[in-house]
């Protein structure tokens, strides 16, 4: 559903990436991919969904889905809702958004059910362990204290990264491990995949930069040296 190595771009609430600014920027993200021959996806807001996917054609994906099916939840993300609205894919527990253990296990099951890919975020290699047992399709860890500054999770905690995806894999080869938090540049992504994570998960290294094409080519480098 969504092809590996991957840069997936989390879209946040930015200004830069919302409404009509959002559909700019994955076209950057398009042009990007195409250009670079890699796999990338933006996570949009859920209110973005629509038109984003209707514009681009790499995958969109949902920022949180909530753990509910068709009825009475007013105000509630449901998963069909999104996925019909052209999502491929959620983020879950983004540590701007942590989900009770419970909440997160029954949010991976519906949203798997109704045929999103599940991309769960985890702190570090322990929480990463934890999150393994629910079966997300990906895994991002994402140390929150990196999160948003200018050094990157690949040369302040390269061990977060090796660690998490020795856990992971000895629960479930399956699930895809990415990681996140200040990366910035080809260096931070090539580090990160020689660390064996399958991509990244990186928001203001793109979003806030004048240039979104040239930001995400740059990262796009760092995972085609790897080929
Ligand atoms: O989900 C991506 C994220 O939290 C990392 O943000 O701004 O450090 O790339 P940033």
């Amino acid at each position: 559903m969504l092809d590996i190595p991957i840069i997936i771009i989390n879209f946040k609430t930015y200004k830069e990436a919302t409404g009509d600014n959002a559909l700019k920027l994955a076209k950057a993200c398009e042009n990007a991919a195409a250009k670079e021959g890699v796999s990338i996806a933006a996570a949009v807001q859920a209110c973005d969904i629509c038109r984003v996917a209707e514009g681009v054609s790499i995958p969109v994906l949902a920022q949180h889905v909530d753990s509910i099916s068709f009825g009475r939840n007013t105000g509630f993300i449901l998963p069909e809702c999104v996925k019909d609205a052209g999502a491929k894919g959620t983020l879950l527990n983004h540590s701007e958004h942590k989900l009770e253990h419970g909440v997160l296990e029954s949010s991976v099951k519906v949203a798997k059910e109704c045929g999103l890919a599940v991309v769960a975020c985890a702190t570090d290699s322990e929480d990463a362990k934890r999150i393994s047992a629910m079966g997300p399709d990906f895994i991002a860890v994402e140390p929150p204290e990196l999160i948003g500054g200018e050094v990157s999770v690949s040369d302040a905690r390269p061990e977060i990264i090796s660690d998490s995806v020795r856990a992971v894999k000895e629960i479930n080869p399956n699930i895809r491990v990415l990681c996140g938090a200040g990366i910035k540049n080809r260096e931070d992504v090539k580090k990160a995949v020689e660390l064996g994570a399958e991509g990244v998960l990186v928001a203001s290294g793109v979003v806030v930069c004048e240039d979104h094409e040239k930001a995400v080519v740059e990262l796009a480098r760092g995972l085609k040296r790897q080929e």
